[in-house]
């Protein structure tokens, strides 16, 4: 065994678990920021010897390699199903390590065309007992053309020299764009950022950009998407969708979806929807969650999140679809495979849970695979397969 197997795991603990048990103390963001700064720091300098030898033992600790977790999915390969979901890496600051930690993908963004600070502070809340964080960040990110200097930078190889890392980038609209003009922030992002992305996600699902949820209507989201996939080398295109449509909703923008010909869904976004929680107060405002503006995320989503993805998968199953939204164990990552979705990404329960989380829900699903006798994750999907202990 590996000396350093367990030290980050360990340093995780230690060092940052007990900080989470309390809403109130360090501030949610400030924490994020923190980590962030090393992470930062540690990807751009990932050349030098001690980073390296340092993102050598990361990369020991967190990564599992098994061929019955590739699969090869609208032309991109994906080492495992298992992305960190957009929003944690709003810059792509950390863009070079995120494989380290054992992703399959990263999801960096949302990008907006100008960089924009968000919402005022404080905007990001822990619900520590429920696992769950609320948050009204508001796309705060450097925009589309920073985003690109940062990843030459780091040193980020462009999608076509084959690089060892798959980057999914997610776009949104900036604030001071009408819905009117909101095709050309997007598109715009999109041309400086195309050589970098292995997919695009056309985020429309964000409560925290007035309007932004009004692009999911069909007729608005038709014509964005069609716009977007005339664009020279445009890459396999996701639309992320927020958790709070009906299924009505939901099933006509599969339709538009199947109609223009676009690759797949990340189902979902944060709630608007207090999910049980309504009564709750907020430690650090006093306000009760009816009362703050906001998405939430982490456990109390997860049922939800799950059951549209079920709906999407009994719709059509030509459409890929990513599963996001309270994953926090193997047990609700194989569920969430197992009712459709083909790729599964963590951001709240990643936090709660430490980095540790990814290599057990690879750990997890492989033993699932061996004893329903699956060769590849892609029987399990769809399957309805209970977790078997
Ligand atoms: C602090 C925070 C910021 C987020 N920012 C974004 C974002 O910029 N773009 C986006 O598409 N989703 C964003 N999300 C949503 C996540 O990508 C994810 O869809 C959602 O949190 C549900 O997953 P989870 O329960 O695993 O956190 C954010 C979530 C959090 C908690």
């Amino acid at each position: 065994m590996n000396p350093n197997r367990g030290i980050f795991n360990n340093l995780y603990k230690n060092l940052i678990n007990p900080v989470l048990k309390k809403d109130t103390g360090i501030d949610a963001e400030k924490l994020t920021n923190f980590s962030l700064r090393i992470l930062s720091f540690s990807s751009s300098k990932h050349k030098w010897p001690v980073i390296s030898s340092i993102l050598k033992s990361l990369n020991e600790e967190f990564c599992i390699v098994d061929e019955k977790l590739r699969q090869n999915i609208c032309g991109i390969n994906f080492a495992n199903p298992i992305g960190l979901a957009a929003g944690f890496d709003k810059n792509g600051d950390a863009a070079n390590i995120w494989k380290d930690f054992g992703f399959g993908f990263a999801e960096v963004g949302t990008v907006t065309k100008f960089a924009q600070d968000g919402n005022p502070k404080p905007r990001l809340f822990r619900l520590a007992e429920e696992e769950a964080a609320l948050n009204r960040m508001g796309f705060n990110n450097n925009g589309a053309e920073n985003l690109v200097k940062n990843f030459v930078n780091q040193g980020i190889e462009l999608k076509k020299n084959r690089r060892n890392t798959c980057l999914g980038i997610n776009f949104g609209k900036s604030k001071i764009t009408g819905l009117t003009e909101a095709k050309e922030d997007y598109l715009t992002s999109l041309k400086f950022l195309i050589p970098y992305c292995d997919y695009a996600a056309i985020n429309v699902s964000s409560p925290n950009t007035t309007g932004l949820r009004k692009l999911q209507d069909p007729v608005r989201l038709r014509e964005l998407l069609r716009e977007i996939k005339t664009l020279p080398n445009c890459p396999p295109l996701f639309v992320k969708i927020a958790p709070d449509l009906s299924f009505k909703d939901i099933e006509n923008i599969c339709q538009l979806i199947i109609d223009e010909k676009i690759d797949g869904i990340i189902a979902t976004n944060t709630s608007l929807d207090r999910l049980g929680l309504e009564k709750r107060k907020l430690k650090q405002t006093g306000l009760l969650l009816s009362e703050e503006n906001g998405g939430l995320s982490g456990k109390p989503l997860q049922n939800k999140a799950n059951k549209i993805i079920k709906h999407i998968y009994s719709i059509n199953k030509n459409i890929v679809l990513i599963g996001v939204g309270g994953i926090d164990s193997p047990e609700s990552a194989w569920e969430r495979i197992c009712s459709g979705a083909s790729l599964v990404q963590i951001y709240t329960g990643w936090i709660y849970k430490g980095p540790q989380l990814v290599p057990d829900i690879l750990r997890g699903i492989i033993k699932q695979l061996d004893i329903h006798q699956m060769s590849n994750i892609k029987e399990a999907i769809g399957s309805d397969l209970k977790w078997v202990e």
